[in-house]
């Protein structure tokens, strides 16, 4: 079908001038570190205004869009690594050592394939921008990059105990505290801030499905308390200084094919007794047929906090659980905050929180049970450009014991059936979802979804066989003339269509190096241009492109002329873009280098990014600033 006549509005929304308008006149019920907040947003010179109307604000010359061993990054520019997997991250931790691995060491270093990056400045709430923690996810292993004599096939069969035990421990997150010195970055050591988060780490469960029965299991009878979190992809930053990590994947690693009253539930989200992982055969938890409660206690929002490295990590259920790839939280004008979050599989949905109660930007104390209380909302898009978010209530409509909720439990626990029954618009594979902090507008990255059918096109997922994916802008409803993300109707329209150009939609100026495919992460500079990073999976072979950063302007007379930035190593996907509040420094996650068909410890296809004999490549983040000290993109 064409391309160009996707639902779309433009009436219906406001002009970016108005925007800002709107922006600079908003009333500020915060006060306080709000309204300085607020203020700053609009300070920066937008896109528009610094382009004068006359070039794109985005200067830099293009990175070679082509596949290499190493690392490449647009002219001018520096990248280098600032922590490896196996890295030291606390002060005890031993050396590296590949052939020499346990998992004592490995939960004292740095884990396997980074993901998501959030920046938080040191002190608190200083807005520093050469001094930080870091704090970083660790999604997934690769058994047959990390230990020798195993190939892709044999994660679920051939993984020793011991193995298994590493893996788990390379699990989780890491914190580290950061330091910018004469220009670079460099991790601090023996920082009291320091921390590992492994599967051991014990989390505690708050909200609707705490203490609920379908979380009891033998080793936690209360059904509040567990052991670790799993498959951490993406995420975000509170404004009250806290990060929220997403549990994505989680299915993978349960071995058994469940039986009995979850088994419908656990269907719904992949798990078949395939796991990729060997740990069923080893410990009982990751068995179904031995723990059928296990998985509900994964699939959800963990809210850490990095500036108390002995704070308990807390699994906050009122979010929803389904395979949560990021979470990005937008403070409202009536101090009421709003959590977007995609729940990445082909077919599923996007969702929303919005909290009950009020941030308290000046006790970050008191923001503790702001995620606890509130309602969870799955959007629809309608054909004509609007968007409904519809609430996901115990007793609403559908949600009731005649269709097997008997709670809110049931409800956040097995929040995709209750989107089903709702009629959400199953989308393709949405992944992040972040607000511009300049202009109110929210973008979502479907990332691909090659199973849709023609007969199963939409306005919001135009294409069948979607091999290359799309970016949907969504438009809060404009109160009092600021954008409002608790409103219950938003206006969409699809910002762009990736694939190369002629098949996908840009900017008609963007270069031949400025097409990409499967959108999946994004970050904002503070002038609000929109960053975004893919991952091509196995596609990277047969696009015969790298995955990496590409930037663009998201108003005025250059939007979406994407221009790419960061090359990844082979077989790499792009994750975690994270901009320091000067935006001079961009940290990227380098996950999974070497990833390629046939790559193995032994013979990987690349050596990212020590490049030495016998080291096999190294999930890596990458520290990236211009070299006369600028900012990011100029
Ligand atoms: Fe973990 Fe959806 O990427
Ligand atoms: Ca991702
Ligand atoms: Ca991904």
């Amino acid at each position: 079908m064409s391309n160009d006549d996707i639902g779309v509005n433009p009436s219906t929304e406001p002009s970016f001038s108005a925007l800002v308008d709107m922006a600079l006149s908003r009333r500020t019920v915060l006060g306080g570190i709000a309204a300085a907040a607020l203020v700053r947003q609009v300070d920066f010179s937008t896109p528009a205004r610094a382009a004068g109307m006359a070039g794109p604000s985005l200067t830099f010359a293009e990175a070679p869009h082509s596949i290499g061993e190493s690392h490449q990054v647009a002219p001018g520019y520096d990248a280098s690594v600032l922590i490896r997997w196996g890295d030291k991250v606390l002060a005890d931790a031993p050396s590296f050592d590949p052939l020499g691995q346990s998992a004592a060491a490995q939960a004292r270093q740095f884990g396997y394939n980074n993901d998501f990056l959030g920046y938080c400045p040191l002190p608190a709430g200083s807005g520093a921008s050469d001094h930080g923690l870091l704090v970083v996810n660790h999604e997934y292993t690769d058994s047959w990059l990390m230990f020798p004599g195993l190939t892709e096939k044999d994660g679920a069969t051939k993984v020793t105990r011991e193995q298994a035990q590493i893996e788990l421990a390379a699990h989780g997150l890491s914190v580290i505290e950061i330091r910018k010195l004469n220009g670079h970055w460099r991790v601090v050591e023996d920082s009291a801030y320091a921390r590992r988060i492994t599967l051991d780490t014990a989390m505690a469960v708050s909200g609707p499905a705490a203490g609920h029965d379908r979380l009891k299991t033998k080793d936690d009878p209360s059904g509040r308390l567990v052991l670790g979190t799993l498959n951490n992809c993406a995420g975000g930053l509170t404004p009250w200084g806290t990060i929220l990590t997403a549990e994505e994947n989680f299915h993978q690693y349960f071995a058994g094919v469940p039986q009995g009253p979850e088994a419908a539930a656990h269907k719904r989200l992949g798990l078949v007794g395939k796991p990729e992982y060997s740990w069923g055969q080893y410990f009982d938890r990751f068995d179904v047929t031995r723990e059928p409660n296990e998985p509900n206690r994964f699939g959800w929002l963990v809210e850490v906090d990095p500036y108390d490295p002995k704070a308990q990590p807390v699994k906050r259920t009122a979010l929803g659980r389904f395979k949560h790839e990021a979470a990005n939280v937008v403070v409202n004008a009536n101090g009421r905050v709003s959590v977007y979050s995609g729940d990445d599989e082909r077919f599923e949905y996007l969702y929303r929180f919005v909290s009950r109660d009020r941030v308290d930007l000046l006790n970050r104390a008191n923001n503790r049970r702001l995620l606890d209380d509130g309602i969870l909302y799955v959007a629809k898009f309608h054909a004509d450009g609007r968007l409904t978010w519809l609430p996901l209530i115990f007793g609403n409509g559908p949600l009731n014991p005649g269709n097997g909720f008997h709670s809110q439990a049931d409800v956040v626990i097995e929040a995709r059936r209750a989107a089903d029954l709702m009629g959400a618009t199953p989308m393709d594979r949405p992944e992040d979802v972040e607000t511009n902090p300049v202009t109110g507008k929210v973008y979502m990255m479907c990332t691909n979804n090659t199973n849709r059918k023609a007969e199963q096109t939409d306005a919001a997922n135009p294409r069948a066989n979607n091999v290359h994916g799309h970016v949907i802008e969504m438009v809060p409803a404009m109160v009092d003339g600021q954008p409002d993300h608790t409103a219950l109707d938003y206006t969409w329209s699809v910002f762009l269509l990736a694939g190369p150009k002629g098949q996908g939609r840009y900017h008609p100026e963007t270069s031949e190096s400025g097409w990409m495919s499967a959108p999946d992460n994004l970050a904002f500079d503070p002038a609000g241009r929109l960053w975004i990073s893919t991952d091509q999976g196995s596609a990277q072979a047969t696009n015969n492109i790298p995955d990496g950063m590409y930037a663009m302007e998201t108003e005025g007379p250059f939007r979406a002329l994407s221009k790419f930035f960061y090359a990844c190593p082979r077989g790499a996907e792009m994750c975690g873009p994270m901009f320091t509040p000067d935006g001079k420094t961009l940290f990227v996650a380098v996950q999974h280098p070497g990833e390629n068909k046939g790559s193995t410890f032994d013979a990987p296809s690349t050596r990212f990014p020590d490049f030495q004999p016998g080291m096999p490549p190294r999930p890596s983040v990458v520290a990236i600033t211009k070299k006369d000290g600028g900012v990011i993109g100029s």
